[in-house]
């Protein structure tokens, strides 16, 4: 049997990762400023996340959801007072698609509604309802196509405004920073403004923070650097286990939950639940999210130097870099001259997204070799 053939791959075999390195099956060592897109958090391969997960899974690895599963009752105790939402609750699944499938579902169970607002550019999943939100009409197959979603401008409040009066919205949801459309940020103006429409027209108001949360951004979540903002409910994967497939949903006290009503065989699965702890232990250990913010901070301050990128977008460990033209040589170059994995962002934008563990100086040798491709 073939692989079903959908990824355009790198010739490239990672077999090993080490902190913010990963070793290819020759033994070439890459820095890693991608994070396997966003997800590696802690570090690949840090010692207390392998022993977690090591002493869990010789333990007990998966039982079902018919039964207390008191590691998920922890990781929703630690989320909640890390990340600022302890009168939240949680539900666990396995992706960042099934995280805002949910929540969409929620929403709509919620208040009756069936109109979803979503922002141009917007990244949200691969699923139903995820993909139909999602603005890029290559992936939405005809099946999801059914019209429950209008896009519209980031940061045009009037847009948004014009269609909550309508009071038909049953959720507006809005990426924390924006990935895969370039890493654009939402102004605080914007979000203040969006959630008090959403409250006033009983329309439920989503973050989806799978990318920009989990301490990326420099805070807990990229919608913090707008104060006071309580969104109805936050979406999170990717760092939430550092690998492990995991996604989660907080849930405002306003929600009440219905016995059957969202369900899962996988989600918040034994050993997913060690790997999330681990991830929070490792964290609040060492300090990660200031780190991000700190490293994140001279990373960028030191690009905008580059007189060759046109912009330089982003905040913590999020950075997007917009050349004037395509940078598919560029990234080639990092990979295969200097061993550097990035991602992009559509044709034109460079993505940094790396563990958030990433050191002043590993920030430095990539600031080294990324001018050595630009001379
Ligand atoms: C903002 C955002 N939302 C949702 C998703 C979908 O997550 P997953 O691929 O885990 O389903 C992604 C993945 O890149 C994302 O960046």
């Amino acid at each position: 049997m073939n692989l079903f053939d959908v990824y355009p791959l790198f010739d490239i075999n990672i077999v090993k990762g080490k902190g913010c390195r990963v070793w290819d099956e020759n033994g070439q060592e890459y820095l890693d400023l991608y994070g396997g897109h966003a997800v590696i958090s802690i570090g690949h391969a840090h010692p207390h996340y392998v022993e977690k997960i090591s002493e869990q899974v010789g333990k007990l690895g998966f039982y079902s959801n018919s039964v207390i599963n008191k590691l998920q009752q922890q990781v929703a105790e630690r989320l909640g007072k890390l990340s600022g939402y302890e009168d939240y609750s949680l539900f666990l699944i396995n992706s960042g698609a099934e995280a805002n499938e949910n929540a969409l579902k929620l929403a709509s169970f919620y208040n009756g509604r069936t109109r979803i607002l979503s922002v141009q550019k917007a990244f949200h999943g691969r699923t139903s309802l995820a993909v139909e939100a999602t603005a890029n009409p290559k992936i939405i197959a005809p099946i999801n196509a059914n019209g429950h979603v209008t896009y519209l401008p980031l940061n045009d409040i009037e847009a948004y405004r014009t269609e909550l009066e309508k009071e038909d919205v049953c959720a507006v949801i809005v990426e924390g920073i924006q990935g895969v459309g370039g890493i654009q940020l939402p102004t605080s103006e914007f979000l203040q403004e969006l959630s008090r429409l959403c409250e006033k027209h009983h329309a439920v108001f989503i973050m989806d923070e799978i990318q920009s949360g989990y301490g990326r951004s420099g805070k807990f979540f990229a919608h913090q650097y707008c104060e006071g903002l309580r969104p109805d409910m936050i979406t999170v994967a990717k760092g939430i286990a550092n690998g492990f497939p995991m996604g989660g949903v907080l849930i405002s006290p306003k929600f009440a939950p219905v016995y059957g009503q969202l369900g899962t065989t996988f989600g918040g699965n034994h050993l997913a639940c060690a790997a999330a702890l681990a991830v929070m232990d490792v964290i609040e250990q060492e300090n990660l999210v200031n780190n991000a913010a700190e490293v994140g901070a001279f990373l960028i301050s030191e690009l905008k130097k580059f007189p060759q990128i046109k912009e330089v977008r982003g905040r913590g460990l999020m950075i997007g870099m917009e050349f004037e033209d395509p940078i598919k040589d560029i990234r080639l170059k990092l990979l295969k001259e200097e061993h550097v994995f990035t991602g992009v962002s559509g044709t034109h934008v460079i993505r940094l997204l790396p563990p958030l563990a990433l050191s002043m100086d590993e920030a430095k040798e990539f600031l080294t070799r990324f001018e050595r491709v630009l001379s």
